[in-house]
């Protein structure tokens, strides 16, 4: 049986207008990233992981990740780290930032992050990730949540014996990347794992891993009987998978369109992360954007050689000059939004 992906569905009191959720990338989750995916249908939006240390040493550019437009919403902001109390701080103010969802990370494979005691390696200390999301879900009132994968080991299932554990402790929702810490992002996500989970479970389990078509989407939620799909890679500088995956449309891009995307994510970063820091956060976009075959391989490096953002600009709307009709048309459309006023730290973060 077909499911109808922009049927709306809910975590706790939260609807969520669509079954395609946009994954937490690190590195990718710009705020630009995440309005741009909700324009394309995803029903919800994720921050990138926020570390909890960062948060409680009020670090600059971590408290940036809790800057949200107004027109993102609903979104959740992913956070780390493995002390209970430190955990519920970040959770407020997470939750002041004006989150709708906290989102709680048990699935980084990173050794930066698991030599700390945090991301996957929780996966194997229930007792400590039962303590954090009881902790969590105690400090705030919006739904928590929590992403993770199988197991740390290959074939591990300890996503079965947690996952239940973690509801009774006050998760809302459950995501499941069904591979290994240790498989990073090898072989393939196994749903029968997902499918599984949703059995163990009262509360609507998210299906992570390898979503990269509307067939692939339908065939996970139907043998799964998961509420949702999440999308990450796929919709790495092609948004136009999240409505194809929706089931909306499957019209490819034109040239200008894609050029008039990019321009309008370039712009955006900008302003969000300020010159110095898009211009090299930028460059694994134009590959994103650009590949598929849909430029040329040389095109796409000289890109990546220009200095500015203003060099990049030029240089794409000369090989694409009716783009910039596009882009005029989509920076009336969707001005930036307002953001939500933080009593933060934070008023000389990125470009302003
Ligand atoms: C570059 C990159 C960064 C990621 N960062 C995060 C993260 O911050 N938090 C998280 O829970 N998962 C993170 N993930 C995992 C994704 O959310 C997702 O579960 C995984 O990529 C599988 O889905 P996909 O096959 O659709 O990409 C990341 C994945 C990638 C590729």
């Amino acid at each position: 049986m077909q499911v109808d992906l922009l049927s709306s569905w809910r975590i706790g009191p939260v609807e969520i207008p669509t079954r395609v959720v946009l994954a937490p990338m690190a590195g990718v989750s710009v705020q630009a990233f995440r309005r741009q995916g909700r324009r394309f249908g995803a029903g919800l939006v994720c921050s990138e992981m926020v570390s909890c240390a960062g948060l409680e040493h009020r670090n600059e550019r971590t408290l940036g990740y809790l800057r949200i437009a107004s027109d993102e919403h609903p979104l959740a902001v992913q956070i780390f780290g493995s002390n209970p109390a430190t955990m519920a701080e970040a959770a407020r103010m997470v939750e002041a930032a004006g989150a709708d969802l906290v989102d709680i990370n048990f699935g980084c494979p990173v050794k930066k992050v698991t030599k700390t005691g945090a991301g996957a390696t929780l996966l194997e200390d229930s007792a400590r990730a039962t303590a954090i999301v009881q902790a969590v879900a105690d400090a705030v009132a919006v739904p928590v949540t929590v992403k993770m994968r199988r197991g740390v080991e290959n074939g591990a299932q300890t996503c079965l014996e947690l996952g239940p554990r973690l509801v009774e402790a006050g998760a809302a929702s459950l995501t499941l990347h069904p591979r290994s810490a240790r498989q990073m992002y090898t072989g393939e996500a196994d749903h029968s794992l997902t499918a599984e989970l949703v059995e163990l479970v009262g509360v609507p389990v998210v299906a992570s891993g390898d979503i990269t078509s509307c067939a692939r989407a339908q065939s996970v939620l139907a043998t799964s009987g998961a509420a949702a799909v999440m999308v990450g890679r796929a919709a790495q500088g092609n948004p136009w998978a999240i409505r194809e995956i929706a089931g909306d449309s499957d019209a490819e891009p034109s040239r200008e369109e894609i050029v008039a995307e990019l321009l309008l994510f370039v712009r955006e970063t900008a302003r969000e992360l300020g010159e110095k820091r898009a211009t090299s956060f930028l460059k694994k976009f134009y590959g994103w954007y650009l590949g598929r075959g849909r430029f040329p391989r040389q095109f796409k490096q000289e890109l990546t050689q220009l200095g500015t953002l203003d060099e990049v600009e030029k240089r794409l709307l000369a090989a694409v000059a009716g783009a910039a009709f596009v882009l005029s048309r989509l920076e009336q459309e969707h001005a930036p939004a307002a953001e939500v006023e933080l009593d933060l730290p934070i008023s000389i973060y990125g470009g302003g």
